[in-house]
């Protein structure tokens, strides 16, 4: 018989903390030392790898992506009345339809195309820096770095990277702590994000090209194609689901390597570490650290029952530290021998991560790069980190040095 899930006794957690992200993830780990499950503000929150690995792959527990926005209180009839339904939201048949005709465009070959170019947007970052030895790497690398790679997978020229980084920074506001006074800003930029969206798929309808957007018009299931709509939607999901994300997860990286050196220098010395190296990475501090589900039905789940309607938060930052799956989590090792189960840092299930072979292949190109390029790294004052809470996580600034050659 099953415990209603308020009738336990449960440690509770903030969804927001003041404590930089390093003391966040200890007390998150501290609690899942004890329990496997925790309370929050909203509802609850499951911490171990198995639990988090559970609601993720249970169909019946659905993305609650789409109630960002109510949870922080937005009532503004125009902005919800124009939200269409994102991948990231979709559930059941309108989900699995989406992802059958979009996969094939995220392939590992597609994202694989891209490395020569990612590997030129690096130089060209480390170009300017790489005089001094010094770099403010957050801003001198990490944040420019996904734009020009989104705008080449789109087909977007560069002369619009520009135009499609501030499109992008205000789009993504709404992941913010504030959306109530930032939401005509980001009314703003979606509007404007459509209309430039709707001229690049007019272009490449009369004239297709090598790129992301003729293969998502051009993708086809047994007769059924994405409408303007849908290829609108899924422009602002890839802007959405991959700038912040990566920008991020290579800053924590660089923040990680410059406290590890002797990593660094087994990366240097052999490139061929790179693919090992961006998992250990993704496990160790992972950009996401943790998504949101809710109940479309009363769920029984490891002997707990949660009602439909209850909210449920992942945390891959606890699961990815998990000693029945991971040995010695709190060891960063990027020798670390393939324990055969994936972290969970690029999530779960349906919604596992669309563009996880593009985030990898970013993250592979720009280590072996900077690995070759940066010598030595080392931290040239303290990081400071954004503040922690929901949402994508990662430096603020991070001040670096390095040996020039
Ligand atoms: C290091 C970089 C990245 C991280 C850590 C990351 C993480 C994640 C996670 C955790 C999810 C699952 C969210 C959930 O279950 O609620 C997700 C979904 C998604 N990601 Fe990524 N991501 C990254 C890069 C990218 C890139 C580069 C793209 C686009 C090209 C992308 C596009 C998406 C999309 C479209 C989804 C939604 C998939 C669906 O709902 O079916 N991501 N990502």
């Amino acid at each position: 018989m099953a415990t209603l899930a308020s009738d336990l006794s449960l440690p509770e957690i903030p969804v927001i903390m003041d404590q930089s992200r390093t003391d966040r993830h200890q007390f998150l780990r501290d609690v899942a030392d004890q329990s496997w499950l925790a309370k929050t503000e909203i509802g609850y929150s499951v911490l171990t790898y198995e639990s988090v690995m559970g609601i993720l792959r249970d169909k019946r527990w659905q993305s609650a992506i789409g109630f960002i926005a109510q949870l922080q209180g937005i009532t503004n009839e125009t902005f919800m009345s124009r939200r269409r339904e994102s991948i990231l939201s979709a559930e059941g048949e309108v989900h699995v339809r989406l992802r059958r005709l979009v996969a094939p465009a995220f392939s590992p070959r597609s994202a694989d195309r891209l490395r020569p170019f990612m590997r030129e947007v690096v130089n060209g970052l480390i170009d300017d820096v790489a005089q001094t030895g010094r770099a403010e790497v957050v801003r001198d690398i990490c944040e420019p770095y996904p734009i020009p790679i989104i705008c080449e997978l789109l087909g977007a020229p560069k002369e619009d990277w520009k135009l499609f980084s501030r499109l992008a920074t205000d789009v993504l506001r709404i992941f913010g702590s504030d959306l109530a006074t930032e939401l005509p800003t980001i009314m703003a930029a979606q509007e404007e994000l459509d209309e430039y969206t709707r001229g690049l798929i007019a272009e490449r309808r009369s004239v297709p090209l090598d790129d992301l957007l003729t293969d998502l018009i051009s993708a086809e299931e047994a007769g059924d194609k994405l409408s303007t709509e849908e290829l609108v939607m899924m422009v602002e999901a890839v802007i959405v689901g991959g700038t912040d994300t990566t920008r991020n997860q290579l800053g924590l990286a660089l923040a990680l390597f410059a406290e590890h050196p002797d990593q660094w220098e087994l990366l240097r010395n052999d490139p061929s570490l790179a693919p090992r190296a961006v998992e250990e990475v993704m496990r160790y501090n992972g950009a996401v650290g943790g998504t949101i589900r809710f109940a479309s039905e009363d769920i029984e789940y490891n002997g707990v029952l949660f009602p439909k309607g209850t909210f449920m938060s992942t945390s891959m930052a606890t699961g990815n530290f998990d000693p029945a799956v991971f040995p010695e989590p709190n060891t960063f090792n990027i020798l670390r021998p393939p324990v055969g189960q994936p972290h969970l840092s690029l999530g779960a299930g349906i919604h596992y991560c669309l563009g996880a072979s593009l985030a990898r292949a970013e993250l592979q190109e720009a280590f072996t790069v900077l690995s070759e390029r940066m010598p030595q790294l080392r931290l040239d004052g303290p990081v400071e980190y954004k503040s922690t809470g929901v949402g994508i996580f990662g430096p603020a600034s991070l001040p670096i040095a390095f040996n020039t050659k």
